[in-house]
């Protein structure tokens, strides 16, 4: 098999919000839309045959650079984790397709009650008045979705008998109906056997008359990877609309209810919250969410100005050290080890200080439409406003 080698398009489908579908979440190459064509048309079009026989090619493909920048810097990549869970396990022959999907990341809608700092209008409808005024829109409504003339769910209905996988993201899919519905249609189908996989803000688990725990009972294998980006007072900075009190009793009730549920915790590194890690890490740990051993960790590379490349080199040295002296103090799981590893070669491959600028000017942009504070929420964080003083120096010398 070749070094640029990817079993994705080969088993797995992944539908965005809009409906746009790509070989997987991180590539930007497009093979038709759930509005406008069958799912069914899509999985065995000219167009994904054509990316297949480009992977076949043993060259690097247009659309999958965000992969192999990752590999680059020595970090692991999607493209890396899909050839780990899929080859051998569920298809023998790497070079053919299964006839239908069988794992299948479907993004309903971006609907999310939450409007995360490093996100955008195009995952979240909350972000959206707040995208009309930076001129960030991504559509002319709030709502963006993957629904046409033919409901989501029922194109699905054909991948349903065979699909090992379903993972649902978004926006927030604990808030999606259609989702409920097509758990409810597995459970009817007698598919309690495949796994179902999230990424959830863990800010709620109703909708409607739906209780989650309850269909999630269900299922033998549900796996839920929590988004939590830092603790207490900081959460809503980042993460606006949420607390962390609230994603932590969710987190226990699951626990405590769901004893099938496997939770992750998955937190998004910008540079808001890389100085914080280790207590983000010992807090999640600490508070009984997961073990060191269940937590993954998710680099930030665009938008480009919360990117944690852009940190000086004597911050970076500072992260550094506060990683190694935690390594050192903690008894972590080689994993664990590996992910803070790769997040600090990631950072030190490449110097781009010289556009903290940008983040100045994005950063407070939204603190002056949400009327909050990057100065008092980090207020006891030296070296988080001494960053703030070298970037707004910055921005003032280009303007
Ligand atoms: C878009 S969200 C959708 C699911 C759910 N709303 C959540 O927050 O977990 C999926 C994951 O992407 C992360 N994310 C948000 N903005 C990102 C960005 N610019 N780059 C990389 N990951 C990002 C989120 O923190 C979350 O872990
Ligand atoms: S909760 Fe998820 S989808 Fe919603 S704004 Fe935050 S990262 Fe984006």
């Amino acid at each position: 098999m070749s070094k640029t080698y990817c079993t994705a398009p080969f088993v797995h489908m992944n539908i965005a919000n809009d409906g746009n579908v790509t070989p997987c979440c991180t590539s930007t190459r497009s093979f038709g839309n759930s509005k406008r064509q069958s799912l069914s048309d899509i999985w065995s079009g000219d167009q994904m045959e054509q990316f297949r026989e480009e992977i076949l090619g043993g060259k690097q493909v247009e659309g999958c650079e965000i992969c192999y920048q990752l590999e680059d810097s020595g970090a692991d990549s999607f493209r890396l984790r899909w050839n780990r869970s899929f080859i051998l396990k569920y298809i023998q022959d790497p070079k053919l397709r299964s006839d239908t999907p069988l794992c299948i990341h479907v993004h309903f809608s971006n609907i999310c009650n939450l409007k995360c700092r490093m996100c955008w209008h195009g995952s979240s409808s909350s972000w959206f008045n707040d995208a009309k005024k930076l001129n960030l829109t991504v559509s002319d409504k709030a709502l963006i979705t993957s629904d046409g003339a033919q409901r989501m769910v029922d194109q699905l209905d054909p991948f349903i008998d065979k699909a090992v996988e379903f993972y649902f993201a978004g926006g927030e899919p604990l808030m999606m109906h259609q989702h409920y519905e097509l758990l409810q249609r597995l459970i009817d189908r007698g598919r309690t056997d495949a796994i179902i996989g999230y990424n959830s803000n863990m800010t709620l688990l109703h909708l409607k008359d739906w209780d989650v725990i309850e269909l999630w009972k269900q299922f033998k294998s549900v796996n839920v990877a929590i988004s939590i980006d830092e603790v207490d007072e900081r959460t809503p900075y980042l993460r606006e609309g949420s607390d962390f009190e609230t994603i932590r009793n969710n987190a226990m009730r699951i626990k405590r209810e769901a004893p099938n549920v496997y939770i992750r915790v998955s937190p998004t590194i910008t540079l808001l919250n890389i100085f914080n890690i280790t207590n983000l890490l010992k807090r999640i740990v600490s508070e009984g969410i997961c073990r060191y051993e269940d937590i993954t960790l998710n680099i930030v590379q665009e938008p480009k100005y919360y990117n944690i490349r852009l940190l000086p080199l004597a911050h970076k040295k500072e992260i550094d050290r506060r990683v190694a002296a935690f390594i050192k103090a903690e008894n972590l799981p080689a994993l664990m080890i590996k992910w803070l590893k790769d997040v600090t070669s990631y950072m030190n491959a490449e110097d781009w200080s010289h556009r903290l600028g940008e983040f100045y000017e994005f950063n407070q942009k939204i603190d002056s439409i949400r009327s909050e504070s990057f100065v008092d929420v980090f207020s006891n964080e030296s070296y988080m406003l001494e960053l703030f003083e070298l970037a707004s120096q910055q921005s003032e010398a280009v303007t």
